[in-house]
């Protein structure tokens, strides 16, 4: 009865039985997987929120295939004097854009557009556990090529080159990476151009969490002019730490006789679904504006999260905090005296603390957990402080 791309395997592993037993017995639960920023303890400005969403334009119906024209001019001016990887400054033009439903089905219009059943795109391993069901549910493979971590994270480019093969349609980068936070470099932005320029293949670069940086150099984005054809995705869901309004978007870049091919059928796509509601659009502009303050709690909350998690594990410490640049975790290199599943079955039941086992997130190798480091301090370091004593004992 059901296509063999829906034969997920559906039954709880054992990580996510633990977890319903944990809840169904009603114990207590510190999140340290918890990145739903809604749920988080942030101020929304409220009022603003809903004055922006409280618009009669709501009434009609007038859409357009690539998204509302004011919309997509608010999404154009984000990216203005930002600095891009091919050229000094980016310079986004509103006909280059797509609003999708979130970024989710950006991911999809880009994959439909490249892939014919079975091509292949490369993904970042580790990175956002999704991409395996996106690809999927496109009828594409995703190939996995590896990050290695020497003092920080980098892509492995002789393990890129080997991953590909006559199916690869494009590259895809995450910058900065989720769970990693690490930056694409411009070096490594111009090797990557230089690989897919030589193979026929595009860039998709997923920029979520670009404005998370943890130091203070702006960094540069994949939505300038370049060298190959690229399409850069990103959304309100963490620049407005608002991911129940179901906005991201697509930028197209690239030599004009690739981009203009591409956004014509891009239109078509898009045309085909209309899924961002007028409502939304309609206040995406404002909802964009209000990004400020939003993000300056937010960057002050990672600080703060993450300082308490470096005091709690000092260098020499057997846990390490990886390296990171920017984003909303933490990767945490634990001593492997079990796989990461069970450390964090263990975490729970005996602690009451949730965190990700590594291979959540393809990381090779067992010995890595995630946390995240968007929930309130007070839960936050409760939470940590439970993890670091699980390790001194263990
Ligand atoms: C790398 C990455 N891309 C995209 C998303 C989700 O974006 P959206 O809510 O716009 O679909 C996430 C959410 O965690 C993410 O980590």
């Amino acid at each position: 009865m059901f296509a063999s791309r829906t034969d997920w395997r559906l039954e709880p592993n054992r990580f996510a039985a633990a977890l319903e037993e944990h809840r169904r017995l009603g114990k207590p639960l510190l999140d340290l997987t918890n990145s739903n920023p809604t749920t988080c303890g942030f101020s929304y400005p409220e009022e603003r929120l809903f004055a922006a969403l409280n618009n009669r334009g709501a009434l009609r119906y007038e859409p357009e295939s690539q998204g509302l024209r004011h919309a997509r001019e608010a999404i154009a001016n984000y990216y203005r004097g930002r600095p891009g990887f091919f050229g000094a400054e980016s310079s986004v033009d509103a006909a280059r854009i797509v609003i999708t439903s979130g970024t989710s089905e950006a991911y999809n219009f880009v994959f439909r557009l490249l892939c014919d059943v079975g091509d292949e795109v490369l993904v970042p391993a580790p990175s956002y556990p999704l991409f395996e069901y996106l690809a999927g549910l496109a009828d594409i493979h995703p190939v996995p090529y590896p990050l290695i971590y020497d003092r920080g994270w980098q892509i492995d480019i002789p393990g890129l080159l080997s991953a590909l093969t006559r199916r690869s349609k494009a590259v895809m980068v995450v910058h900065p990476n989720n769970p990693t936070g690490s930056f694409i470099k411009a070096e490594e932005a111009h090797k990557l151009a230089d690989i897919c320029a030589g193979g026929d293949l595009a860039i998709i670069a997923d920029e979520v969490f670009l404005d998370y940086v943890d130091g203070t150099e702006q960094p540069s984005t994949f939505a300038s002019d370049s060298p190959v054809l690229t399409f850069t995705l990103s959304g309100l869901s963490k620049i407005s730490l608002l991911p129940q309004m179901k906005l991201g978007w697509m930028i197209v870049s690239g030599p004009a006789a690739l981009a203009e091919p591409a956004m014509q059928r891009l239109e078509v796509i898009g045309d085909t679904y209309l899924s961002p509601s007028t409502p939304g659009q309609l206040a995406l502009a404002e909802m964009l504006a209000m990004r400020g303050t939003l993000q300056t709690e937010m960057r002050q909350r990672l600080r703060s999260n993450l300082g308490f998690l470096d005091a709690l594990f000092p260098r020499g410490s057997s846990v390490e905090r990886l390296k990171r640049e920017g984003g909303w975790y933490a990767v945490l290199r634990v001593p492997a005296a079990s796989s990461d599943e069970d450390l964090a079955i263990e975490l729970l039941e005996r602690c009451d603390v949730l965190v990700h086992p590594g291979h959540f997130f393809d990381f090779s190798r067992d010995g890595y957990l995630v946390v995240s480091l968007i929930m309130c301090e007070a839960e936050f370091q409760e939470g940590a402080r439970r993890f670091h004593d699980f390790f001194r004992r263990a």
